[in-house]
């Protein structure tokens, strides 16, 4: 059982740094921990005051990557509720990425607890503001003390959250993208599908380079040909064409099986579209965006939620999308997204988990 051991801000401290914060950096009052190691399992489950954690100069995971994450939100509801959308998705893909990286599989019930049990707790910092949610962050990290590459015995699972808004600074309508030629996220065989800090880690120097381009995220290709679209620094991507069909890459190992993605896939065909999983080429966006064949495009995950696409920069890519302002249809399948996660409307596949 988890035994709270409650640490509150004041109800002012916390509203005035609710007011306007940075994406991630503020922060509620605990923290859930639990730890496993070779001889008894998953053990030593808390929730405690939010504060530095304490590790060994030799821990894997500070040396060798042994880290793994995931995403997710609890909601404010119309009534004054709050609810969680789908933390057994994130469960799962938990516990396929520990699979990934040779660590224990945290069972999805354990998963879900825990991030009840700290919504709860933290239920005040849930925040009121239109839009605005808790975004909790799940992580596990191995602690073995050895400067040794076996896999690790010793590991840490904690759950931090934090009240967000806008992920994009200005809280950008329509983001720009940059389109990375000089490095890939993932290859066949590799940790693509897999939620690790080492995929962000190495996606840095093309995710710098958009900023300095004045675009908000990267366009990752593929490793092989450097030619299919694959997805964002954070995000999935869609496509809308002038027929009315959606597309989005196909889930074949490199690119992160997102929930969001999963759940447009669900909603746009509840709504009538047909959404085609298939491989887009970039030059083939290019051509369809300056013929009018593609007419929307928009990015997708639970921290950015939809997020249209305006413009496309590159070496050998430059492009607008549309008119440049968010579609019709994007816009449609964002109100309908939304609209469950937020209880403004029912719930047709029992996503939601009210806390
Ligand atoms: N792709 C990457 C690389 C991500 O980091 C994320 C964010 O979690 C996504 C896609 C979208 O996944 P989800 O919709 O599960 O948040
Ligand atoms: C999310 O959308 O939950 C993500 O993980 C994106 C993140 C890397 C900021």
């Amino acid at each position: 059982a988890i035994t709270p051991n409650p640490a509150p801000l004041s109800h002012d401290a916390r509203a005035a740094q609710m007011e306007n914060p940075a994406w991630g950096r503020v922060f509620t009052d605990h923290m859930a921990t639990l730890r496993y190691s070779r001889d008894k399992g998953w053990h030593d489950a808390k929730i405690e005051a939010l504060k530095p954690l304490q590790l060994h100069a030799s821990a894997v995971s500070l040396h060798y990557g042994v880290e793994i994450f995931e995403g997710l939100k609890a909601y404010r509801l119309p009534d004054g509720g709050a609810q969680l959308f789908r933390p057994d998705a994130n469960a799962r893909r938990f516990a396929n990425s520990a699979k990934r990286l040779v660590m224990p599989e945290l069972p999805v019930d354990l998963f879900v607890e825990s991030v009840r049990a700290l919504s709860q707790i933290d239920r005040d910092w849930i925040p009121t503001a239109d839009g605005a949610s808790l975004y909790l962050r799940p992580f596990m990290i191995g602690t073995e003390e050895t400067f040794a590459t076996n896999p690790s015995g010793a590991f840490l699972y904690c759950v931090a959250a934090a009240p967000v808004g806008a992920f994009f600074s200005g809280g950008a309508q329509a983001i720009k993208l940059w389109v990375c030629e000089d490095y890939t996220r993932a290859a066949i065989g590799g940790t693509g599908e897999t939620k690790c800090g080492g995929n962000y880690a190495a996606g840095l120097p093309a995710q710098a380079e958009a900023l300095r381009q004045g675009c908000n995220q990267v366009i990752f290709l593929d490793a092989i040909e450097r030619r299919w679209v694959e997805e964002l620094g954070a995000m999935n991507v869609f496509f809308v064409f002038d027929d009315g069909t959606l597309q989005t890459p196909p889930l074949t190992g490199t690119i992160l099986p997102g929930v969001t993605r999963d759940s447009i896939i669900t909603l746009a065909r509840d709504m009538g579209y047909q959404v085609n999983e298939a491989p887009y080429a970039m030059d083939q966006w290019m051509a369809d965006a300056k013929s009018g064949r593609l007419v929307e495009a928009f990015s997708c995950g639970t921290a950015a939620v939809v997020a249209p696409i305006s413009e496309i920069k590159g070496n050998n890519h430059n492009f607008q999308i549309g008119d440049g302002t968010p579609g019709a249809i994007t816009t449609r399948i964002k109100t309908a997204l939304t609209d469950i996660q937020f209880g403004r409307a029912p719930d047709p596949h029992g996503w939601c988990q009210r806390l």
